[in-house]
């Protein structure tokens, strides 16, 4: 896809690029500042299965690549980016193709979660996937009503969990509206997957909820190595790097690709400030 100059600014605010090379080139800028990486071709509602091996594809080069340059990340998919719309449920193939050959150099793979529609089927996947591999990371969004069963279910069977505060747009009965109410649930995930989780990711760039987990992590005696924070790229950079000089993990979701614009719509539609910063950069006053 051919950008102007102004797209470009606009898209590498959020997106490390196009290429996978730009993103493997992001990858060791963050381990020269000590920070982790989960690397994400970007893509999703596929509505071909010849787009959904691509998307396959795409994540095991990624894999290879890592793998040839020594660097220490996990990889991150989309279930809809595999097939997930499609009648044929090959989906659970291909993310058992990834999951599959991710294992064979001991890395995790994080299974991202997309809107509640997918939530029971990309969690009923990774729960398999962990059965077989051992290496899958859950996502739970703590703005929807349904979680608390789900991180219990997922405690219980030992599966690591990311937890986000969750970006879609969702009604009412499944989600909370109000921010407080979202952030109270997130406290309250947070809280259970400290007490019975398996190595949580606390992944928020809300400060306050960063120095409750460390508190909580200290009250609990864990070590900087039994959980980590995860946050987006280019998002609280100053943030990422107090905390590891702090002692602390931190993994950077990088995202590349050439279907970024929803994955950058979801950024923007997270703070009013950045749809100032894209529109100055359109116009570029
Ligand atoms: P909140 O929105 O309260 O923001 C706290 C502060 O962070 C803001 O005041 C601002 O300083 C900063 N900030 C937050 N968003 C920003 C932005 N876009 N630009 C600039 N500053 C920003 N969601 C999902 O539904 N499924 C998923 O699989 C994932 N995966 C995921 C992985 C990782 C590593 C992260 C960090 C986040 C996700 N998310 C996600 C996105 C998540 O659900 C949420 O939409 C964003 O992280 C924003 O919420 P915060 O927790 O940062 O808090």
């Amino acid at each position: 896809m051919e950008e102007s100059g102004g797209g470009e600014r606009i898209r590498s605010r959020f997106v490390a690029g196009q290429t996978l090379g730009e993103a493997i080139a992001a990858c060791r800028e963050l381990r020269a500042a000590g920070i982790l990486a989960t690397l994400d071709h970007l893509g999703e509602n596929v509505t071909t299965e010849a787009d959904a091996d691509r998307s396959l594809g795409a994540a095991l080069t990624a894999l290879g690549e890592l793998d040839r340059e020594g660097i220490a990340a996990t990889i991150s998919v989309k279930l809809t980016q595999f097939g997930m719309d499609l009648d044929a449920g090959l989906f659970r193939n291909r993310a058992e193709a990834l999951a599959g050959t991710a294992a064979a150099s001991d890395r995790r793979v994080e299974i991202d979660m997309e809107s509640s529609r997918y939530t029971a089927a990309t969690l009923e996947v990774a729960g398999r996937l962990h059965g077989m591999f051992g290496n899958t990371r859950a996502v739970i969004q703590a703005y929807l009503k349904r979680s608390a069963g789900d991180i219990d279910r997922l405690n219980s069977l030992g599966i690591p969990v990311r937890l986000c505060k969750g970006a879609y747009l969702e009604g009412p009965e499944v989600a909370f509206a109000a921010k407080t109410d979202v952030d109270a649930s997130y406290r309250r995930l947070m809280g259970e997957l400290f007490r019975r989780g398996s190595s949580p990711a606390i992944a928020t760039h809300d400060e306050a909820i960063i120095d409750e987990a460390i508190a909580l992590a200290s009250a609990k005696g864990l070590r900087p190595e039994d959980f980590e924070f995860q946050m987006l790229y280019g998002v609280r950079r100053e943030l990422q790097q107090r905390l590891v000089s702090r002692g602390y993990q931190v993994r950077v979701y990088v995202p590349y690709g050439e279907a970024w614009y929803p994955y950058f719509m979801r950024r923007l539609a997270e703070r009013p400030a950045n749809v100032w910063f894209a529109i100055r950069q359109i116009t570029g006053e």
